[in-house]
């Protein structure tokens, strides 16, 4: 929403707005239309001088660019109103302009109708959205944000974190060993896979953490730190936020095509989620798995796949990003809704993978990072996947035997 036809817009509309109110676009009383007349969008000729005792008051300018719509939606006594009664009688009283520009009539504009198409309306259309009784759409907008978006999503978000932190707790970290306890060294990552994930998850955090000030900034933010510092910080963020999204997109999509291969379902998945990778059943040990585990596997395919094209198509229609797309005022609050739903959920699932992947499960971090895991930490976590290397069945170099790193990695021994 940070383009310069934005801007143009913008100031079209304020002009706009100005005139209309200091009746800058002048009536000219002699050619205004007759009730049944042809109507038409072009703006009045040039301002008349205001007429003197007996015609409206000096400076009173009845009609504006907004012209008559002899329909069911125009004021029927606009015209004898506006002709000259009402500006006797309530000098200064142009309700009925308003009237036509809350209906969203469309009024003049200079800008050419491709760049601008709705810089004519001020308000706009009646449209209305689900959980609002508003009528006015920008209202209506406001109204589901405000009140359902942003109180329910941020209700979600710290469930989620109170139910991480009541699990960390209750359980502490998953599992025995550390990523590097067994004999053998194994790779876990490539280099190129690990600068895929971490491109991915700075962007990610970027994105989430600007995107939050956004939302929820209002609410907790301001009454902390003021008016003016919130202004500079939710600018600059919003800045980063527009210019990191279609970074973002970018490493979505490598990301996705580098760990495709492992994150097809593969036997053993469904028991694993039915489980909840062994919590649930009697002796709560954890089930084997491949190179990922079922519960990765549902990250991958919601949170990155569905998620991540829901939340970068809408992010970027509101960048105006999105070729063949009416750049229109309902545009952009669908897409705005669509976009904080999808980030929310988005932000709720990777809040749990970020747990695991942090202090939820020992060894986890530093396979990410250093790339090696030992052969205990993987037999504890990802059997089949152990067992498909022991069988020499995973290429030669994600395996090395004790003491024979590949790729440079320091010797170690059992
Ligand atoms: C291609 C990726 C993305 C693009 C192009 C994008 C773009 C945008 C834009 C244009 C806005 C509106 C900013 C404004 O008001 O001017 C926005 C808002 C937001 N974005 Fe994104 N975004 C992307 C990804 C993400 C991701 C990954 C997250 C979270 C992890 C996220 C979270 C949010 C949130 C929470 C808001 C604020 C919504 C609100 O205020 O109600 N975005 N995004």
């Amino acid at each position: 929403m940070s383009r310069s036809t934005d801007s143009s817009r913008w100031l079209a509309a304020v002009t706009l707005a100005l005139a209309c109110c200091t009746g800058a676009f002048a009536q000219d009383k002699a050619a205004a239309p007759q009730p049944g007349a042809p109507v038409t969008n072009a703006p009045t000729a040039a301002p008349t001088p205001a007429p003197g005792a007996g015609g409206a008051p000096q400076g009173i300018q009845g009609q504006n660019i907004f012209t008559v719509k002899p329909d069911a939606d125009a004021d029927p006594n606009y015209l004898k109103q506006n002709n000259g009664e009402r500006n006797r009688v309530q000098p200064g009283n142009n309700a009925p302009m308003w009237r036509q520009v809350s209906s969203g009539t469309q009024g003049y504009t200079s800008l050419p109708k491709s760049e601008a198409p709705e810089a004519g309306v001020l308000v706009q259309r009646f449209v209305t959205y689900p959980g609002s009784q508003h009528t006015n759409a920008g209202e209506a907008w406001r109204q589901v944000r405000n009140q359902w978006l942003i109180p329910y999503g941020g209700a979600l978000l710290l469930i989620v974190l109170g139910a991480l932190a009541i699990f960390y707790f209750a359980k502490g970290p998953i599992g025995e060993h550390e990523a590097g306890d067994g004999g053998r060294r194994i790779e876990r990552f490539t280099p190129f896979e690990r600068s895929a994930h971490w491109a991915n998850a700075i962007a990610f955090c970027t994105l989430a953490i600007s995107g939050m000030v956004m939302a929820f900034g209002r609410a907790l933010l301001l009454p902390v730190i003021g008016g003016t510092l919130f202004g500079w910080l939710t600018y600059g963020l919003k800045t980063l936020h527009n210019f990191v999204g279609p970074l973002f997109l970018v490493s979505l999509v490598i990301v996705f095509v580098t760990f495709l291969r492992d994150n097809f379902p593969q036997k053993g998945d469904l028991r694993w989620l039915l489980t909840l990778g062994g919590m649930l059943s009697k002796d709560h040990r954890e089930l084997p798995s491949h190179r990922f585990n079922a519960g990765e596997k549902v990250v991958f395919w919601g949170g990155v796949f569905l998620l991540g094209i829901v939340v970068t198509a809408s992010g970027l229609v509101m960048d105006k990003l999105l070729p063949g797309i009416d750049y229109v005022r309902q545009t952009m609050q669908v897409a705005h809704m669509v976009h904080n739903v999808a980030t929310v959920l988005m932000i709720a699932m990777f809040l749990g993978h970020i747990y695991i992947g942090t202090i939820g499960m020992r060894g986890a971090y530093s396979a990410m990072r250093e790339g090696w895991v030992g052969d205990a930490w993987a037999r504890e976590h990802h059997a089949y996947w152990y067992d498909e290397i022991a069988a020499g069945r995973i290429p030669a170099e994600r395996s090395t035997p004790a003491g024979r790193p590949v790729h440079g990695g320091p010797a170690r021994t059992a």
